[in-house]
């Protein structure tokens, strides 16, 4: 058997255990991170593209902002349209000059990935039967298989970045509240080679459904339409996608280009939290302890928001033995993850077609007309999707926690 000595056991290298991994060695503290795929399928995964700014500026702070910084795209406005009209909301100018950048959570996992394997930092890929341990005391340990050959890491905290479906929450499970809602929507996504018909993102209400248009590059474009949460994606020919989403989104004198699909795939949307996030010295992070409904855009920055806390009260921890920023890591996270699940839920439920109902429809259409007339429910709109509205992970708090964390000042 080998064992690994280390202080953080990152289980997971999603974009929170990675740049957790990141930060810390910012901070020179050591950890092991482990991934139970290959590399290839976690660069490869397709998943989200929005960042708020405080998280696109944590990312040049953490030193693997550099790409981002040459093939990100700022937005400054998103569009919704309803009722045949498309109206722009300019985030910016509602949310004190805050702008989101569009670059592929793809791409942050490689950036931070490339990372780790430059620095020469433990990075094990493909691992299995991994199992959590002993973390109620001072000595927790992570067992899995590398190699076909047992691996023991003895760490002084393990950190729970496994995703939804990983093992580190289920370890806890009953020591946690849970808090869930699952809705009868799906979304069908789609990666295309063609440059985006509308620079800014386009939330589309339709009695057919919801659709969103998004981007990657002024090469790819990022389509969305509402389907069943359990839709087969065989019953979807390339054709019938378009078609679809050519109906959602028409609107007089624009028009929507088409091109060759290169990747697509269905996400069922629920939200989740769990409370606290942590038990013991076993801390979660990201989708293993809160899920949201893709419509705010929030999965992967509360992902990255919570890592960015972690990494500060580990390394006060460690530091000085001050162990007041990591008791109080579950509560600073969980006031900004309430936020965005609220968030998501109610531009979740203004967007999508929940079934036959004309009264539904009819308030969602008035929250809509509100929400473009009104500079007042503009402005709350603005200030969540930017992430403004979030709590101490906002806009102000970001320069501090990462400086004060000695890890690197935020250019600006
Ligand atoms: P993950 O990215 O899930 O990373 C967890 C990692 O842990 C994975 O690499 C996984 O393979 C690994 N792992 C799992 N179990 C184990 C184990 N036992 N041992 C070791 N490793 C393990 N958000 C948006 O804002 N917009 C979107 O369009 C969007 N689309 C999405 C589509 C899909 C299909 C999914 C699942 C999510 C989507 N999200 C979207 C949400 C967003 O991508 C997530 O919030 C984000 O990935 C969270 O990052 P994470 O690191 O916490 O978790
Ligand atoms: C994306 O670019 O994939 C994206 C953007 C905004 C969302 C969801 C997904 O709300």
């Amino acid at each position: 058997m080998t064992v690994l000595r280390t202080q953080v056991a990152i289980v997971g290298a999603g974009p929170a255990g990675l740049m957790l991994g990141r930060l810390l060695d910012e901070a020179g503290i050591e950890s092991v991170v482990i991934e139970n795929r290959n590399r290839d399928y976690v660069e490869a995964r397709i998943r989200a593209g929005l960042l708020e700014q405080g998280i696109a500026e944590l990312l040049e702070a953490a030193g693997v902002g550099e790409r981002m910084r040459r093939e990100g795209i700022v937005h400054h406005g998103i569009h919704l349209q309803f009722d045949g009209e498309r109206h722009h909301v300019p985030l910016s100018e509602l949310a004190e000059g805050r702008t989101v950048v569009i670059y592929g959570q793809t791409e942050v996992v490689k950036d931070l990935i490339a990372r780790r394997l430059d620095d020469g930092l433990p990075l094990l890929f493909d691992v299995g039967e991994v199992s959590v341990e002993d973390f109620e005391t001072a000595r927790p340990r992570v067992r899995c298989v590398h190699d076909g050959a047992p691996v023991e890491i003895q760490c002084d905290v393990i950190a729970g970045c496994d995703g939804f479906h990983g093992v580190c929450r289920p370890a806890i499970e009953r020591h946690l509240r849970q808090f869930s809602r699952e809705y009868p929507l799906g979304w069908l996504g789609i990666l295309a080679a063609v440059p985006p018909s509308s620079e800014e993102l386009v939330y589309a209400h339709h009695d057919r459904g919801f659709a969103l248009l998004t981007l990657r590059s002024s090469e790819l474009s990022r389509l969305y339409i509402q389907c069943a949460p359990d839709e087969r994606i065989e019953e979807w020919p390339d054709a019938r996608i378009w078609e679809e989403l050519q109906r959602r989104v028409a609107l007089d004198g624009w028009s929507l280009a088409e091109g060759p699909v290169l990747e697509k795939g269905v996400t069922a949307m629920r939200s989740f939290v769990c409370e606290p996030m942590q038990h013991g010295r076993l801390f979660l992070a990201g989708d293993a302890a809160h899920i949201v409904p893709p419509t705010g855009a929030k999965g992967l920055n509360l992902a990255l928001g919570d890592v960015a806390l972690l990494a500060h009260a580990l390394a006060e921890w460690f530091r000085s033995g001050d162990a007041r920023a990591l008791e109080s890591y579950s509560a600073a996270c969980l006031g900004r993850v309430w936020r965005a699940e609220h968030f998501s839920y109610w531009m979740t439920s203004m967007l999508h077609r929940f079934g036959d109902d004309p009264f539904e429809r009819q308030l969602q259409l008035s929250q809509l007309r509100y929400v473009v007339s009104s500079s007042a429910a503009a402005r709350s709109l603005a200030e969540n999707y930017v992430g403004l509205a979030a709590g101490p992970l906002g806009a102000a708090g970001l320069d501090g926690l990462v400086a004060g964390a000695g890890l690197v000042a935020v250019p600006r």
